[in-house]
């Protein structure tokens, strides 16, 4: 039996194991997936002792996504670009590090939303580790423009000029936005696991645009009923990327990529 974990702190709440047991039943597969709590000064030692178990790969959430990219023995391309990792996948010799999250939100908003972000003004909110991961991805999609908004300018106009390849990238402030609108906002802070919520001026969505919460549940929340407030016409949390992001790891294990519409509905029922 193969076994697998998801390592983070707090992670008693995680869904991933829930998500990962429906994935091996509907793929036949007996695998065990664990949630094993892990504190910051313990990271290093958990990887090597769970690569010395043969644990055959991990994922990886709050608060490990970027440390753990310096204990991989390697990194796929895109977790190099995003500098986290989500997903460690087993190697003789150590962990290989790659990151899923951009690749789930695209298939939750393409796939399951029916969102086609080519031609698309596009918010991102918050210039973090959650914003780096999921940046390529959506200029992959070939927005018109996508602007990186944050508190203070610094960290947007830091995050801009690495991906500056890109022109249709451009670094704002919360303030700065008066009078800007988008066909999708995109909450990538962290403000709502304390309950806050990012300054968004009116008008900030057009008609028919759509508010994103990269987070789930209660910690998306406070921006989504913002959201409604200021007339965005469709919300969603982070949960369909949640079960892509763990679809792309599963296969990426096993290669064989599990059905996600069903498993979604499950876990929203
Ligand atoms: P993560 O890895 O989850 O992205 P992070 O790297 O700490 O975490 O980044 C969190 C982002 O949320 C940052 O852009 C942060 O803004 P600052 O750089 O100004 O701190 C943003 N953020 C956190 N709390 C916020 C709040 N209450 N309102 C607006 N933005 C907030």
């Amino acid at each position: 039996m193969d076994r697998y974990a998801i390592l983070g702190q707090p992670v008693a709440h995680s869904l991933s194991p829930r998500i990962h047991a429906l994935f091996a039943e509907q793929t036949s597969a007996t695998i065990e997936y664990l949630a094993i709590e892990t504190a910051p000064d313990a990271l290093a030692g958990t990887l090597s002792r769970l690569h010395a178990e043969a644990y055959a790969g991990l994922n990886l959430t709050l608060p490990h996504k970027i440390a753990a990219v310096l204990l991989c023995e390697s990194l796929s391309e895109r977790a190099q670009v995003a500098g986290s990792v989500n997903t460690l996948v087993r190697t003789h010799s150590g962990w290989h590090g790659d990151n899923t999250d951009g690749v789930g939100l695209i298939r939750d908003l393409r796939q399951n939303l029916g969102l086609n972000l080519t031609g698309q003004r596009i918010l991102l909110l918050g210039a973090g580790g959650a914003a780096r991961g999921v940046l390529l991805p959506l200029l992959a999609e070939d927005p018109a423009e996508l602007v990186i908004a944050g508190r203070t300018p610094w960290k947007p106009e830091a995050l801009a000029a690495e991906f500056k390849s890109h022109h249709a990238v451009r670094p704002c402030t919360f303030l700065a936005l008066k009078g800007d609108c988008f066909d999708l906002v995109i909450n990538a802070t962290s403000a709502g696991h304390s309950g806050a919520v990012p300054a968004l001026p009116p008008n900030v969505f057009k008609p028919n645009a759509l508010a994103y919460d990269l987070s789930y549940g209660k910690a998306a929340a406070p921006f989504l009923s913002r959201a409604e407030v200021l007339d965005a016409a469709r919300m969603f949390d982070g949960l369909g990327m949640l079960v892509e992001q763990a679809a792309a790891a599963f296969a990426l294990w096993r290669g064989v990529k599990p059905e996600t519409a069903r498993v979604l509905a499950a876990l929203r029922g």
